[in-house]
């Protein structure tokens, strides 16, 4: 396995080791700081993923920009296209269904596609990430792919101190996150 691989492994594993309870305890002040930023309150549309067990819960974020009637849009891999995520309007958790791959997306049926050129933020989920906002994703390139082809999006990302790394291992595709919103920074 590479240094990349490596790491990615071991703060997964960093991530599994938290309690649900600790896990939603210390992302209360990072939702705070999230729905305080100009960016997310200028937002009429924010794409965001359906957090997976072990990652940064997600849901409460979604239920927020909810309340303030933002439209949020969660993605969906392409079946067709290599590298490529659809986003889909969710209007309701119950309007999603598990891939392949055990992550929640929408369900094409249910939920209303969006011109992706239409999203104001992408929340990017991530590993691990160093000082300049670049990141170790799960492996599938996607959001470097995503990034690329929309480079005007604004970017953000929420992580535990634990995610900030001092090397990520950037390649020359790695595209970065405009701002890190870090446990522990004021
Ligand atoms: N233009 C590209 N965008 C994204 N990934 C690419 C691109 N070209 C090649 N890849 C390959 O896709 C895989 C996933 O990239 P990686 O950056 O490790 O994933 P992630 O960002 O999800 O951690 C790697 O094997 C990488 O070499
Ligand atoms: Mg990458």
């Amino acid at each position: 396995m590479n240094a990349k691989k490596v790491l990615r492994k071991s703060i997964i594993n960093n991530l599994k080791t938290m309690s649900v309870t600790e896990r939603e305890q210390r992302a209360e002040p990072l939702y705070e700081r999230f729905m305080k930023q100009p960016n997310i309150q200028d937002a009429k549309t924010v794409a965001l993923t359906v957090s997976t067990a072990h990652e940064l819960p997600t849901k409460p974020l979604i239920e927020k920009l909810w309340s303030l009637s933002k439209t949020v849009v969660v993605p969906r891999v392409s079946r067709s296209k290599a590298r490529h995520m659809d986003f889909y309007i969710l209007s309701s958790f119950e309007n999603l269904v598990t891939s392949s791959y055990g992550v929640l997306e929408p369900d094409p049926i249910k939920a209303k596609a969006i011109d992706n050129g239409l999203i104001d933020v992408v929340v990017v989920p991530g590993v691990a990430f160093d000082h300049e906002g670049f990141r170790i994703g799960y492996g599938g390139g996607y959001y470097d792919a995503f990034l690329f082809e929309h480079p005007s999006i604004a970017t953000v990302s929420l992580l535990y101190d634990f995610q900030l790394q001092r090397n990520v291992y950037v390649e020359p595709h790695d595209q970065r996150v405009d701002d890190l919103i870090i446990e522990g920074d004021e």
